[in-house]
């Protein structure tokens, strides 16, 4: 039996910096009930789908999303209400049109996006499967490596740092439940060593600390030094990765960049790729994100050329989760994976076909959370359906963290010993 959607409402949530954001209910005819809860950035590329916030400053610094809310409750679900809810390409298609912006400015990525991800959830309710195997088919058994980002820089923290993002990355855990473990250990003896230095342990907001360090270096040495206090194997057991998010020390997108938190001083693009290069020789660095800004095509390219054989390069504001910029970045060598965002781009749909483009490019794809996010663990479920190998969530503290970690841990359980977990 056709089970279609009967009602859709909204209302507007704070997310986890407080920030107002939106939450969907979708009910289904055969009385099936689902929510779903959408995160936000805060390092944001020009180019993503427009968040839509109300500008009223009387509530929220202007941040509401009443506007979102009511565009829900009064646009977009009246006019889905009776669609086949499994029709999920379908339903975001109508979306879409009932947006008519390519950006999605009229009605909101935010609005749109909650309604794509409640119905994926719904539906997969209804036909009583999780989630995970909804959307990636019978096939879906592989869970990601968790990338977890200990220490925090850039836009995401109050401190000296430049990069945004320092992950510990466990690749050669045998499970999930094990590399979570690696990097959950490695999180607490990091807090132990920057205590020792009298450093602060206080954290961003992806649950990194944050402290004041010498250098950027600094960084990447003090955490190659928990690995080891943790007992574990830098480059063997546990790997770094990065996520620089360019753009927001460069000059409107492009070269010269200013490494204005550390004081270290202007830098072009060959200045930052001869510094990752001196870095990748020198660390067990296995990914390297917006290593240049989202309009440094050329810089990307370069970066690519010198180090794309070496470690997997991420563009995350270059291509904001859109098969235009991605098939761009593919056709020009610009990177060789794609960071893949749900609320870049807006809809359900067009995120996997983000990902079904890099996968047929023989790119890879690094499925990752929002700096503001909710206690939805959605992102846990699509990063077990697209099959990526690897997601990124956060650090081990701050519960809208943990919630896509611990929802992993259940989909492990639950496929038993069909459950894959490897790197590459
Ligand atoms: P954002 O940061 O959610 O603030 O954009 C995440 C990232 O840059 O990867
Ligand atoms: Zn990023």
């Amino acid at each position: 039996m056709k089970v279609t959607i009967s009602a859709i409402r909204s209302m507007e949530i704070l997310d986890s910096r407080g920030n107002p954001t939106v939450r969907v209910f979708v009910e289904l005819s055969d009385g099936t009930t689902a929510v779903s809860s959408v995160p936000s950035g805060a390092s944001t590329g020009e180019n993503e789908a427009l968040e839509l916030r109300d500008g009223d400053p009387k509530r929220y610094g202007g941040k509401g999303v009443l506007k979102a809310v009511a565009n829900v409750n009064e646009k977009l679900g009246p006019a889905l209400i009776g669609m086949d809810a499994t029709q999920q390409a379908l339903i975001d298609q109508r979306m879409l049109e009932l947006d008519g912006t390519q950006n999605k400015s009229n009605l909101g990525a935010n609005a749109i996006l909650g309604i794509s991800m409640a119905v994926a959830r719904a539906a997969a309710a209804s036909a009583n499967v999780p989630l995970y195997q909804y959307l990636g088919g019978a096939g879906a058994r592989r869970l990601p490596v968790p990338c977890m980002n200990i220490l925090n820089g850039g836009e995401h923290a109050d401190n000296n740092v430049d990069f945004q993002e320092f992950m510990a990355v466990p690749l050669g855990a045998p499970s999930f439940r094990e590399g979570l473990r690696y990097v959950a250990e490695t999180f607490h003896v990091l807090k132990g060593i920057l205590k020792d230095r009298g450093l602060s342990t206080g954290v961003g907001d992806e649950g990194g600390f944050a402290p004041n360090l010498d250098s950027n270096e600094d960084a990447i040495e003090t955490i190659i030094q928990a690995i080891e206090k943790a007992g574990y194997r830098p480059g063997i057991d546990i790997a770094i990765a990065l996520d620089s998010a360019a753009t927001s020390f460069s000059s409107d997108g492009k070269a010269p960049y200013d490494l204005k938190w550390s004081g270290a001083g202007t830098k072009s693009s060959e200045d930052l790729i001869a510094l990752a290069e001196e870095w990748v020789s020198r660390y067990p660095i296995v990914l390297w994100e917006d290593p240049l800004a989202e309009e440094d095509w050329e810089g990307f390219r370069k970066f690519t050329d010198k180090l794309g054989d070496k470690i997997e390069v991420v563009g995350d504001d270059i291509f904001v989760t859109n098969t235009r910029y991605i098939s761009r970045g593919i056709e020009e060598g610009t990177a060789n994976s794609s960071l893949i965002k749900l609320n870049q781009i807006g809809t359900v749909t067009e995120t996997i076909e983000a990902v079904r483009m890099c996968r047929d490019a023989g790119w890879r794809y690094f499925i990752s959370h929002r700096s503001g996010e909710t206690e939805d663990p959605f992102l846990a479920d699509f990063a077990v359906a697209m099959d990526g190998g690897h997601l990124k969530s956060g650090s081990a503290s701050r519960s809208e963290r943990i919630a896509k970690y611990n929802r992993l841990l259940e989909i492990e359980q639950e496929l038993g010993k069909s459950a894959l977990y490897y790197w590459k």
